[in-house]
């Protein structure tokens, strides 16, 4: 039972501690139909029909242990992340039906999709089982970027699945990769520019990562693929920079935009170091400090095979204590990215005393209670980050 699992897992002074609050959930599904070589992410393309069934089992059963654990807690975002979510839609509807009534009003649910599975029934689908925002795995615009990511849609697709997703969803996020092998700049104005002809009302955009042990970086370290220069990463940056911009996006992190009023709540969730709870394989999940008291992180596992996807209910979770100063350090770092920055509360000037804060050049910027640093500055948070926290001596 998993109740019985989590109540001897778990320290007991986390028992309700969530009751009354609104927290985030992220949920994981890690089934694909194909395996991109550039993803690191929990997956398989190893599965069948009876794996799949006993996945969205478990998930309803580690949502109830989980919920009644911390005192059944509203959601005021959820988002389910893959892996591939869009490979299903009807499989969802006995989570959906636990998860309906801990909604709060205003709450922002996402689902990750990928073009190929985007038509007018999925979406219709994915709508009335409560879902009211999408996010898309574009990657790009370009034919031949498609390929050297190894993604299995093409051009055509991926402009029309984006057209269709937002007439029926008012929310659409799009996801883009750059800096992929051989890009060219016009190969990124191309994508900028059906960005700003097809106005998703929220961009996530990352550099290419070569993730050890993939495909992608053991083509790297045989030398048949070259790392983009990191001149020639800060040029693409700033491209997107001022094409979104210019587009009537507002970049509001490192690597997201949105339109006003599209700031997505469930990333900000992640930014600001708020509590989330997360279920599934390869999730993590994050139960925020106090000023006086340790906060916890937990994982489940990354790797999946089929036996793991047969007996789910034997899945070991680690933990481990966070504590208010290493909560701190990350909080600042996290939030730092963020255009909004750090709210510095009573945990805070444990560690940054006014004196410190109030003596602050540029590019910080501290305003009633916030820390900011200068947006031109974010690319190279490292090096601010050891600044401050060498003139705090933490
Ligand atoms: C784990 S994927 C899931 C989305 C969905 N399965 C798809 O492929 O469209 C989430 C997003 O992470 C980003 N991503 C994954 N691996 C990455 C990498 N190695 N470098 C940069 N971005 C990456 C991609 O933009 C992707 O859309
Ligand atoms: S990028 Fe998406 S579709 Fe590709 S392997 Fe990763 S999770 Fe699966």
């Amino acid at each position: 039972m998993l109740v019985n699992y989590l109540n001897d897992k778990l320290p007991s002074k986390f028992k309700n501690s969530f009751s009354g609050q609104s927290i985030a959930l992220y949920i994981h599904i890690p089934f694909c139909e194909h395996l991109c070589h550039y993803c690191d992410f929990a997956k398989t393309a190893n599965f069948g029909s009876s794996q799949v069934e006993n996945y969205f089992s478990y998930l309803e059963e580690s949502f109830d242990a989980w919920h009644d654990f911390l005192g059944k807690p509203k959601f005021q975002s959820i988002f389910v992340g893959g892996g591939t979510p869009s490979l299903f839609v009807n499989e969802y509807e006995p989570l959906m039906q636990k998860l309906r009534p801990y909604f709060t009003n205003d709450a922002e649910i996402t689902i990750e999709t990928n073009p190929k599975h985007i038509n007018t029934k999925a979406l219709v689908g994915w709508q009335q089982l409560g879902f009211n925002r999408l996010s898309l795995g574009i990657q790009t615009f370009d034919d031949t970027g498609l390929k050297e990511l190894t993604r299995k849609h093409d051009s055509l697709l991926a402009e029309q699945s984006l057209s269709l997703s937002k007439s029926v969803f008012e929310n659409v996020s799009v996801d883009l990769i750059y800096a992929w092998p051989r890009q060219t700049t016009e190969q990124l104005q191309l994508d900028l520019l059906k960005i700003a002809k097809l106005q998703p009302q929220h961009i996530s955009a990352y550099a290419l990562i070569y993730e050890p042990n993939t495909p992608m970086h053991r083509r790297l370290l045989r030398g048949v693929v070259d790392e983009v220069s990191d001149k020639l990463q800060y040029d693409f940056y700033q491209m997107i920079q001022s094409s979104l911009a210019a587009s009537g996006y507002c970049q509001y992190e490192l690597s997201n935009w949105s339109k006003p009023g599209f700031e997505s709540r469930h990333n900000q969730t992640y930014w600001k170091m708020e509590t989330y709870l997360a279920l599934g394989i390869g999730s993590h999940g994050f139960l925020k400090p106090t000023a006086k008291d340790i906060g916890l992180r937990y994982s489940y596992p990354k790797s999946i095979s089929l036996k793991s996807l047969n007996t789910l209910n034997t899945i070991d979770i680690e933990i481990e204590e966070r504590h208010p100063k290493d909560y701190f350090q990350e909080a600042v770092l996290s939030g730092l990215r963020y255009k909004k920055g750090v709210r510095l509360d009573s945990l805070a000037q444990c560690y940054l005393p006014s004196s410190i804060l109030e003596g602050l050049q540029k590019p910080f910027q501290y305003h009633e209670g916030r820390l900011t640093l200068d947006q031109k500055e974010w690319f190279r948070e490292n090096y601010w980050i050891r600044k401050l926290f060498d003139l705090a001596n933490i």
